[in-house]
């Protein structure tokens, strides 16, 4: 059976994220009941990490750990990865040895790289250009609240970053409306936005966006290796902030949502971040846990 891989929420079809997404639920109800089994007994999660993270180190640590399995975290600073060895060589020692990889790097084509040099499932954990695991924890947090995301409409303010092109996927695999604002120059990579087609709207203006929209989410004005443009992009992003006046033209029971971590007073005011009313940020961290888990079990069943 070919290995199953998780680079881009493309990889699996609607019905499989769709299974996912019903699995993490279940699992984290098994958890919040004390009915966890170690299903992950002698399996081991390679973490490869070259950039930073809370989210996704402790919930694919803890949960390996909460299902009887091992996460070995590697950094470049300590691993022949940093100092040059090929990923298509680091790919075929460490999935001789792990039973399923995670890695979070720069440029997109190192997972994929990996991944065709693999003996085991590979999970994007984030890459300058998606960030597909934080979109089955933000699918699954919608579902919980609000039911099926398919026919909803999504607001996207701010940057075409990994995280908007993440969302991008998500309409095309799950069905909705996206409704994208972000500065001139700054738009996400235009083939992807034509291949979703009539699902999704680029426009300039935040308000137009979010517009009669079912939620809205936004995310850093300048992502992990971008730091010396944080000024410049300020700049750029004023007018770009998510707070309740922009809230107002957005559906009535919106809720607002945020990968984090979170820039107060940059891309979302405080208050509305802690507005627990609209703003679910703290669940959607939450659900990393779940929804990685429930990849894992996919991952490791369908690759079997
Ligand atoms: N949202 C997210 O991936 O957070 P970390 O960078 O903390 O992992
Ligand atoms: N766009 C952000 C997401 C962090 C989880 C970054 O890449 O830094």
């Amino acid at each position: 059976m070919a290995i199953r891989h998780f680079l881009t929420l493309r990889d699996l079809s609607t019905d499989e994220l769709n299974q996912v997404i019903d699995l993490a639920i279940s699992m984290k109800a098994a958890r919040n009941e004390n009915r966890q089994e170690p299903i992950f007994a002698g399996k081991v999660l390679g973490m490869i990490f070259e950039k930073s993270s809370t989210r996704t180190r402790v919930s694919f640590e803890a949960g390996m750990a909460q299902l009887g399995g091992d996460a070995l975290f590697l950094s470049p600073n300590d691993t022949q990865l940093g100092r040059g060895e090929p990923i298509e060589d680091s790919a075929r020692v460490i999935s001789r040895m792990v039973d399923i990889v995670m890695i979070r790097t720069f440029a997109h084509d190192i997972v994929e790289r990996f991944a065709k040099y693999s003996k085991v499932p590979v999970i994007n954990a984030l890459t300058d250009d998606y960030h597909p695991c934080q979109l089955l924890a933000d699918i699954q947090t919608f579902v919980e609240h609000r039911g099926p995301i398919a026919g909803k409409t999504v607001a996207w303010v701010g940057d075409g970053n990994n995280m908007c092109q993440s969302w991008i996927n998500a309409a095309i695999q799950f069905d909705f409306r996206l409704q994208i604002a972000c500065p001139e120059g700054y738009e996400p990579d235009q083939a992807l936005v034509k291949e979703a087609g009539d699902r999704v709207m680029v426009t300039h203006d935040p308000a137009t966006a979010v517009a009669g929209a079912d939620l809205v989410t936004t995310d850093v004005f300048a992502s992990m290796g971008q730091e010396h443009e944080q000024q410049d992009r300020l700049d750029k992003f004023s007018g770009f902030q998510v707070d309740h006046k922009l809230m107002s033209h957005a559906g009535e029971r919106a809720l607002f949502m945020h990968c984090l971590p979170a820039h107060r007073g940059e891309e979302v005011s405080a208050e509305l971040l802690e507005d627990e009313s609209i703003s679910v940020v703290w669940d959607e961290a939450e659900n990393r846990l779940h929804a990685q888990k429930a990849l894992m079990v996919f991952l490791l069943q369908a690759s079997s």
